[in-house]
């Protein structure tokens, strides 16, 4: 198996894409921390997993929050050590540059950027005992490429690529490798639309997206389509790649 006992601990881990990954690293002999902020979620997520459930361990933890992040990693005090870190947690903003708030985007850059910061810096002692030690980030394909009304979301998750290149070179030294996914579109919560209805549904999205080919796949991803890439750069089939992202878009970024 690929990850064959590594312990990794995901945030963001109670639905969506984090979920996924978490179950694929069990299916591939890892043990895992799922974390999240939302209690109760973690808390139904662990309960729903099923292969490797013996390796599973579940810990209340907001990327926001320094004694709480400590607080989860205790939970694994006796795994001595953390072979791998994916920082996964994130929310969504629909704001124009214009007119988001001061609040708004301290708090969105707090979450989805400073929060990958905070909880590395947490793990990174862990890290160290780990003779094949690597952290992923969930990026965004909107790292890259603009789009309208996420000022704050994409700054952060621009912001992240940079942090991922940058902790690929602090830690390098160390034999620390610090890589990046960054998915599409992908059907989770974090695509449901103010009016409740599925960003992938509204027929706007299916004539740009879809039918007119910006989506060479010509559908929506699901969370497991991204598990892949994610256990790859854990795992020592990618030992001499650090600081690069792999974007998982049913080839979304090779159009325009
Ligand atoms: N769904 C997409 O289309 C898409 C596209 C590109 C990138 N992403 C990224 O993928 C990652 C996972 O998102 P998803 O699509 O699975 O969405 P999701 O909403 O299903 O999952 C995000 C999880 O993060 C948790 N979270 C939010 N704030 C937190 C905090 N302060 N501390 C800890 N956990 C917190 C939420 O409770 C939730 O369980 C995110 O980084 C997101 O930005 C998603």
């Amino acid at each position: 198996m690929l990850l064959d006992e590594r312990r990794i601990v995901i945030t963001g881990a109670a639905r969506g894409i984090g979920l996924a990954v978490a179950g694929t690293c069990l299916a591939e002999g890892a043990r895992v921390l799922l974390t999240d902020v939302d209690a109760e979620a973690l808390a139904a997520a662990a309960d729903g997993l099923s292969a490797g459930r013996d390796r599973l361990r579940a810990a209340a933890l907001d990327v926001t929050d320094r004694a709480g992040i400590a607080a989860a990693l205790s939970r694994i005090e006796d795994w001595d050590g953390l072979d791998g870190i994916v920082n996964n947690a994130a929310m969504l903003d629909i704001s124009r540059a214009a007119d988001v708030s001061d609040d708004r985007w301290s708090r969105v850059l707090d979450v989805n950027l400073t929060g990958a910061l905070r909880v590395t810096q947490a793990a990174l002692p862990l890290l160290r005992r780990s003779a094949s030690p690597a952290i992923v980030n969930t990026l965004s394909t909107q790292a890259f490429f603009g789009v309208p009304k996420s000022a704050a979301y994409a700054t952060a998750k621009g912001g992240l690529y940079m942090l991922t290149r940058s902790m690929a070179v602090d830690f390098g030294s160390e034999g620390i490798r610090v890589n990046a996914v960054a998915p599409g579109f992908i059907d989770t919560r974090m695509a449901l639309m103010e009016d409740g209805m599925h960003e992938h549904e509204q027929e706007d999205f299916r004539t740009h997206y879809i039918d007119a080919g910006r989506i060479p796949l010509r559908r929506p991803g699901k969370p497991e389509d991204c598990a892949g890439a994610f256990v790859f750069l854990l795992s020592d089939l990618s030992l001499y790649i650090t600081g690069q992202s792999i974007c998982v878009d049913g080839g979304l970024s090779a159009t325009y």
